[in-house]
């Protein structure tokens, strides 16, 4: 018995693990595929977005790495929405993340959201947590008033954003919202694919 059981879950670790190997190899060849398009030298920034803030939240620094560069090429300010509760990565806390998107009850953030009447246009970036945005952002959505505002979403993910700009245009309904892109975290060797990539999006910004 003790035998057939040891079968089984050879089996099944060699199946998950055929599994995630494939899923990897996807990814690689959709990253390699998304970014081919941006290789070589960097392209110039000719954007004329007006005043920008640039709004986002990180826990891991990806999200961090591609707003600090929306707000350099843009010359616009940067927002890092904070939580009261400091997180920390594992297990329990995907499940946590789960139940908060389940029941609604997101994380309450550090301070409210900043005066935006200033701004001409506002980025608003997010990890993607369970196929949407992490709940802090989701917080913001709920406090953020982006009346009359252009808005833009951005996101960054393992490989998956699920229904990321779909729930973001239903929270700023009574916003325009602008094109937004999405981010596959990547190896440092399409570094500056990334940052070109970055800029072409800024350009074609109106
Ligand atoms: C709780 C949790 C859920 C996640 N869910 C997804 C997901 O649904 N799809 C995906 O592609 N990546 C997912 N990821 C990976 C993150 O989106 C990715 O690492 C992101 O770039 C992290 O951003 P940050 O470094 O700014 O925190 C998840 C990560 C965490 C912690």
């Amino acid at each position: 018995m003790l035998k057939v059981i040891l079968y089984i879950v050879v089996i099944l670790a060699v199946i998950g693990g055929a599994i995630a190997g494939f899923h990897q190899y996807r990814v690689a060849r959709y990253n390699q595929k998304d970014l081919s398009a941006f290789a070589g030298e960097q392209i110039p920034y000719t954007g004329k977005l007006g005043k920008v803030l640039v709004v986002y939240y990180s826990l891991t620094g990806h999200t961090q790495n591609i707003a600090e560069q929306i707000a350099h090429f843009t010359g616009g300010d940067l927002y890092r929405i904070q939580t009261q509760e400091t997180f920390k990565l594992g297990p329990a806390f995907y499940a946590q993340v789960k139940k908060q998107l389940k029941t609604h009850e997101y994380p309450a953030l550090a301070e409210s959201a900043p005066d935006m009447s200033a701004y001409d246009i506002i980025f608003v970036g997010a990890p993607i947590w369970w196929y949407t945005a992490a709940t802090p952002v989701w917080q913001f959505w709920q406090e953020a008033d982006f009346k009359g505002k252009k808005v833009v979403p951005f996101s960054t993910q393992g490989s998956n954003y699920g229904t990321y700009f779909e729930d973001f245009k239903k929270q700023a309904q009574n916003a325009q919202v602008l094109d937004g892109a999405a981010f596959n975290n990547v190896d440092e060797k399409y570094r500056q694919a990334e940052t070109n990539k970055i800029i072409s999006w800024l350009n074609s910004l109106k």
